[in-house]
């Protein structure tokens, strides 16, 4: 069994469809939430899809190595940033290298980059007249949205869509394809 720990900071959507797509999966499972925002709604998804869900701080992220050695007792395969909002500390890099993939809620290496994150996004979209825009699911790197591309799709911005329209056509996207391209991805290696 291939075991998954996702990490996320706010409200959950791409984790509870990830953890919905591999429910009864022989191949793949989600081992586990790991969440740096106390009070992110994940946390309540991830109880309520009876999945182990654990909060660390700061300090615990950047300064110690709890969170790695989390990851090696529980068995951790692949790390999932499932709207993860944090640099994603070297130690975790050098140990999962080519093993953490991310999903980007616009077409790389448009839109990223430090504080281009979830509805931030959308709206310098928006502002910036775009007639597309998309997702873009990738492996992860010491530097933000920079690691090499696995998988982009693209959706079409209207002249009258505003930043919610878009954040909803964005959501859509990575409904239909994150949970796939992982499978795709922690499978065929
Ligand atoms: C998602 O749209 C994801 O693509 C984005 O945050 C949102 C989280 O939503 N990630 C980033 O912006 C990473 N730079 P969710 O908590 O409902 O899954």
């Amino acid at each position: 069994m291939i075991k998954l720990a996702l990490l996320a900071s706010g409200n959950g959507t791409n984790v509870q469809q990830i953890a919905e797509y591999f429910k009864d999966s022989e191949d793949v499972k989600v081992e586990l939430v790991i969440v740096n925002k106390k009070d992110a709604y994940v946390r309540q998804r991830a109880r309520n899809l009876g999945i182990d869900e654990v909060y660390y701080d700061r300090n615990s992220f950047y300064n110690t190595n709890i969170v790695l050695e989390m990851l090696e007792k529980r068995g951790i395969d692949y790390i999932v940033l499932a709207g993860f909002l944090w640099l994603i500390p070297n130690n975790l890099i050098k140990s999962y290298n080519n093993r953490i993939i991310n999903i980007h809620p616009a077409l790389l290496p448009k839109y990223g980059g430090k504080g281009m994150y979830g509805y931030n996004v959308h709206k310098a979209v928006i502002e910036n007249k775009e007639k597309e825009s998309g997702i873009t699911i990738h492996y992860v790197n010491e530097r933000y949205d920079e690691g090499q591309i696995i998988f982009q799709a693209k959706c079409y911005i209207l002249p009258n869509d505003t930043a919610d329209d878009l954040a909803s056509k964005i959501h859509l996207l990575e409904k239909e394809y994150f949970p796939k391209v992982i499978e795709s991805v922690v499978v065929s290696q």
